[in-house]
């Protein structure tokens, strides 16, 4: 069976960090026996320049056809300046809702060899292994109303609704309690119940769900405070569950912990498969497009090999081939070498290329 693979190297370092994934994916395939079918779609930035907006209906529809997509990154200062519905992270929003990719898994693990790169003191920070699991289909992003209108009073009015169906919550919530049972068996469940409304639902929902887990810890804790506990103590958290504007706070947090966001690694997954077996996917490095260090051979393309390890995990059951890639990773790190971004003082750097082959180099059936 080939499976058809979206690729959307998009603006900045996002092409140089999909090459090297893209490198990392070929060695894989061959050594593990499967094989993916490419084709390239342009979003973000490179698209308004060409089309005059960040993604098009062709490109939509090419890689809705897709079983999954890797995607690099998008945006930059050349786009800034543009109209709110012709920026580059349109196009994203636009991917998430029309794939339907409700579930957005962002997982922060500090690499023992790097613990001091985090801002935070290496014993808060050692050990800690959590799974942020953003909502990312609804709530204050998607719902209605919203807008800029006028008021009453003749001023200008803006509004967005963070709203929630009990469907949206059951299906995200039953996702963390699966994912948790493969690994820690903890869920947080993150709102602001205290004073939402629909936090209310989303506690409420998280609490009826949990009779089907009852091997499952779980424990709800207000955003505020899950603030504060994620750099107060980390260690305390496996799953963290979330809606999509508080997962967007927590994970963005959670990434800093590690000290190397050129490390992390992110997946935008729909609906579990019907009969193909595959399940769809997006995935891409939780790092941006950094147009400042574009072309010039520095990028970190760990983030979006790891990306590709968890597209063999969750999209395609290749579970062998993501441990073998995680494993390159890790020996890597461990046999010193350094991107710009994680060397320490007075290491020297390797380039992309360079850690591209120390990657390939440690990759082994
Ligand atoms: C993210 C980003 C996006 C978001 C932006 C670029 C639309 O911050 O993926 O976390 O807010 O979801
Ligand atoms: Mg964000």
């Amino acid at each position: 069976m080939t499976i058809k693979l979206a690729v959307l190297p998009g603006d900045g370092i996002g092409p140089e960090v999909v090459g090297a994934a893209l490198e990392i994916l070929d060695r894989a395939e061959s050594l593990f026996g499967f094989r993916t079918e490419r084709t390239t779609y342009l979003v973000g930035g490179c698209s308004i320049d060409k089309h005059g907006i960040p993604l098009t209906d062709e490109a939509m529809a090419g890689i809705a056809k897709a079983d999954l997509a890797l995607l690099g990154a998008v945006g930059g200062p050349k786009w800034e300046g543009l109209k709110y519905e012709v920026r580059p992270e349109r196009a994203l929003l636009r991917l998430r809702a029309e794939l339907g990719l409700f579930a957005n898994l962002r997982p922060a693990t500090v690499f023992p060899e790097l613990a001091d790169a985090s801002s935070l003191k290496r014993e808060i920070v050692e050990g800690v292994d959590v799974l942020v699991l953003r909502e990312l289909t609804g709530g204050v992003y998607f719902a209605r109303p919203k807008g800029v209108t006028k008021n009453e009073q003749g001023e200008r009015y803006g509004v967005n609704t963070m709203a929630y169906s009990e469907s949206e919550i059951r299906r995200i919530v039953k996702l963390a309690f699966e994912l948790a049972r493969l690994r820690r068996k903890k869920v947080t469940s993150v709102d602001k119940a205290n004073v939402l409304e629909v936090s209310e639902l989303w506690r409420n929902i998280a609490i009826e769900l949990h009779k089907e887990f009852p091997d499952v810890a779980l424990e709800h804790m207000y955003v505020d405070n899950a603030a504060m506990q994620l750099i107060r103590n980390p260690r305390q958290f496996d799953v963290l569950v979330t809606e999509n504007l508080f997962g967007d706070i927590l994970s963005d947090e959670a990434a800093m912990l590690t000290g190397s966001i050129g490390l992390l690694p992110s997946a935008s997954l729909g609906q579990a498969s019907g009969n193909s077996g595959i399940r769809y996917g997006l995935y891409e490095p939780v790092h941006g497009s950094a147009p400042d260090i574009a072309g010039q051979g520095k990028a970190n393309p760990i983030a979006t090999v790891l990306s590709v390890a968890m597209m063999l995990d969750y999209s395609l059951g290749q579970q062998k081939a993501a441990r073998a890639i995680e494993k390159s990773v890790r020996d890597t790190l461990a046999a010193g070498v350094r991107t710009p971004d994680i060397a320490v003082k007075g290491q020297a750097a390797a380039s992309t290329r360079e850690m591209t082959r120390a990657l390939l180099d440690h990759l082994k059936a």
